[in-house]
């Protein structure tokens, strides 16, 4: 049974009353679940003893014209496959509960999140700074799961965890994809058929510049003007980047070098935004 603790209060009675030394893992969302929201709590279950998922759509973190009001917010399916993934416990907290009126302190980093979707959605990431240290200081897990869908926002929560001194272990999931490599985003029941059938070309762009990598180009331009020009046989997208960065620093590079690279792209069709990544190495 998954229970649904609604309150920081029910978290913090339920935190309590776990045995001494259990590991605690953590998985936070946005709900709208699907296999790779699912495969993070797997990863969790087989780090931790006792595994505990949030759902909450952060308002702090979307723009003014942005998709908060029409996020999908499927609850009972989504408890449905929280329960068939046996995860302990699910924090469902009310906007109220995580900004009490009047809230006036915010996380911000302000290195990492400044590239790519940083600059793209401003104040993105200082809402999804501040949302997760207030759900780690509610939850207090000892590991915490976010995807490498999510790349950037992997490299702004390891910083700030770092930053901040939380002791808390950062665990990243790979990225899971449909059959036919488009990632898996809560995001992709927005596309039309005809969106969603162009919509794996960006996953065929990054593998093209893997291709054109592992074939021994490791110039950072040269890879990135690869894979805009993949993306760009399709008049359907709008790229907003397509970025050959360091994978730690997020920043530009000349060249591949022993770090590896960070190949990340994020594209409109339509009015849906897609995100999407490969690390090389
Ligand atoms: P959300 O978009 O719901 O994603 C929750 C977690 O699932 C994130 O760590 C994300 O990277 C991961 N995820 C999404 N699609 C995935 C895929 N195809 N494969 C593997 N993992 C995937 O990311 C957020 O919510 C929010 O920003 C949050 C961290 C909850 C803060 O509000």
């Amino acid at each position: 049974m998954t229970v649904i603790l609604r309150t920081v209060g029910e978290v913090r009675a339920w935190r309590g009353a776990l045995p001494a030394g259990r590991k605690v893992g953590f998985v936070p969302t946005m709900g709208a679940l699907h296999a790779g929201h699912i495969s993070l709590m797997a990863l969790a279950k087989s780090r931790a003893a006792v595994t505990i998922a949030s759902i909450f759509v952060n308002p702090l973190q979307f723009g003014p014209n942005e998709d908060l009001a029409k996020y999908p917010r499927p609850i009972e399916k989504d408890l449905a496959l929280l329960e068939a993934a046996g995860v302990d416990a699910l924090f469902l907290p009310e906007v109220a509960d995580l900004y009490p009126e009047g809230a006036s302190t915010f996380v911000v980093e302000e290195s990492v999140s400044g590239p790519m979707c940083g600059a793209a959605r401003p104040g993105h990431f200082r809402g999804v700074t501040t949302v997760v240290l207030k759900l780690f200081n509610i939850v207090q897990p000892d590991l915490a799961v976010f995807g490498q869908k999510d790349a950037q926002q992997c490299a702004v929560i390891e910083r700030m965890v770092r930053d901040l001194v939380i002791p808390i272990e950062i665990v990243r999931g790979p990225i899971v994809r449909e059959p036919d490599g488009l990632a898996l985003s809560s995001r992709n029941v927005y596309l039309s058929p005809e969106d969603r059938a162009a919509a794996p070309l960006i996953h065929t762009s990054l593998q093209a510049v893997k291709a054109a990598f592992d074939a021994g180009q490791h110039d950072a331009g040269a890879l990135a003007a690869i894979g805009r020009a993949v993306l760009g046989q399709d008049p359907r997208f709008t790229v907003q980047y397509w970025d050959v960065r360091d994978p730690k620093s997020l920043a530009v590079i000349d060249n591949v070098g022993r770090g590896g690279a960070l190949l990340a792209v994020a594209a409109y069709l339509g009015t849906t935004r897609l995100i999407d990544n490969i690390v090389v190495s």
